[in-house]
């Protein structure tokens, strides 16, 4: 088999829902605190359209990019949305975010180069930046500086190999969201060093602050370096449904292009048509949701602190909490000793039925991420249900 089969690892999250599913066939009861599945259905516009889709018999290709009408409407949601510029050829419509990821990766990542990841990390990028040849080079955060980075933490790991970073905000785990300050300076940094940003943006529509999300690639000169990623999978629960896209320079998206074309070519028509009535229609809808997810945030912040041994903080926007667990290191518990948070995980899950994910995938072995994007009462039994394993404080 080809070298990147040792290079890249399975991913994390992808085992989780899979055990979380045998689980369930099982007939046992799982709180799922673990998954970055959004609750909220897929809005009845989306699904009307797709129906529509179908009995209008637009079941062939179509371009590879994507329709017209959707890749216009993706541009005139990134002017609504954060003030952006982009025109329909510089959009590529992917089978979800993460593929659009990869296209960018794939294309702006050569063998040897190395590419900046803030700690912690969602856990696809490394295996992306490992499969395309190139290097992970992981930029360490913290809770006092609120998980983000800055360019003086960037600015020791920066040399002629350096080509790219991955900035991804609201970010998963740790829900970090940068001020316009903070990403001015960011992108001043990108603009001394010469570096491209991917701009992972697919939890903008959950941000708490009332300045609510800037996107990197409005400061001046960013437009040229950055590759914008987006998805309707988070906002508009459509994670099934797999659309997201990029929007970029047109010598990048050509190329992006170009690697589609080879590989998944178009995603399919009919969510296409899915993806271009929820980006395009009211989007009231979206505040409501905004408005549940940040009342359940305080629930679950309130909830684990009252837990032995794990800290958090109050995260801005995405839909997850990052407990810092670091406290149960070395700790007896039901019987074992807990080296990492994996441990702390299956404890959790094969004890208590909370699942959970470790953070040793977002490369923070000590943390566990929950996820609010599950039910008040599933999140309150979750907790409940961690509370009688890990004890109060
Ligand atoms: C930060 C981040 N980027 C990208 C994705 C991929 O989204 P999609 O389901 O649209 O491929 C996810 C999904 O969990 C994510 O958390």
């Amino acid at each position: 088999m080809a070298d990147w089969v040792e290079r890249v690892l399975p991913s994390p999250t992808a085992m989780l829902e899979s055990t979380v599913a045998q689980y369930q066939r099982e007939g046992r009861t799982v709180y799922r605190l673990g998954l970055g599945q959004p609750d909220f259905p897929t809005p009845d516009r989306a699904k009307a359209a797709a129906i529509q889709a179908i009995q209008d018999n637009f079941t062939g290709y179509t371009d590879t990019s994507g329709i017209l009408p959707l890749r216009e409407a993706i541009c005139r949601a990134l002017h609504r949305d954060m003030g952006l510029s982009y025109e329909p050829g510089e959009i590529v419509v992917t089978v979800g975010g993460k593929h659009a990821l990869f296209n960018a990766i794939c294309t702006l990542c050569r063998p040897g180069d190395e590419v900046l990841i803030p700690v912690p990390y969602w856990v696809s990028f490394p295996e992306q930046v490992k499969f395309a040849g190139a290097k992970p080079v992981f930029v360490q955060t913290d809770a006092s500086a609120g998980y983000k980075v800055t360019p003086e933490s960037l600015a020791p790991l920066v040399n002629e190999s350096t080509r790219l970073l991955i900035l991804n905000q609201p970010n998963n785990p740790s829900g970090a969201v940068y001020s316009a300050e903070e990403l001015l300076r960011l992108a001043e940094f990108c603009r001394e060093r010469d570096l491209w940003v991917i701009s992972d943006e697919v939890y903008s529509a959950f941000v708490f602050k009332p300045e609510g999300y800037t996107s990197i690639a409005s400061f001046p000169g960013m437009r040229e370096r950055t590759v914008v990623i987006n998805a309707v999978s988070k906002s508009y629960g459509m994670t099934g449904w797999r659309i997201g896209y990029s929007a970029a320079p047109a010598a990048v998206t050509g190329a992006m292009l170009r690697l589609q074309s080879h590989t998944t070519s178009n995603p399919s028509s009919i969510a296409q048509q899915a993806a271009l009535a929820a980006i395009d229609g009211p989007q009231d809808d979206l505040t409501d949701i905004r408005d549940e997810y940040a009342a359940r945030r305080d629930i679950l912040v309130e909830g684990v602190r009252r837990i032995k041994g794990l800290e958090c903080s109050v995260p801005d926007g995405a839909f997850y909490v990052w407990v810092d667990a670091s406290a149960w290191r070395g700790q007896a518990l039901e019987g074992r000793t807990i080296s990492t948070a994996d441990d702390l995980a299956d404890i959790l899950l094969t004890k208590a039925g909370v699942a959970v994910m470790p953070g040793t995938g977002f490369g923070s072995p000590y943390h566990i991420r929950l996820s609010y994007a599950v039910s008040r009462e599933e999140m309150e039994n979750g907790i409940a249900a961690m509370e009688s394993i890990l004890g109060s404080k």
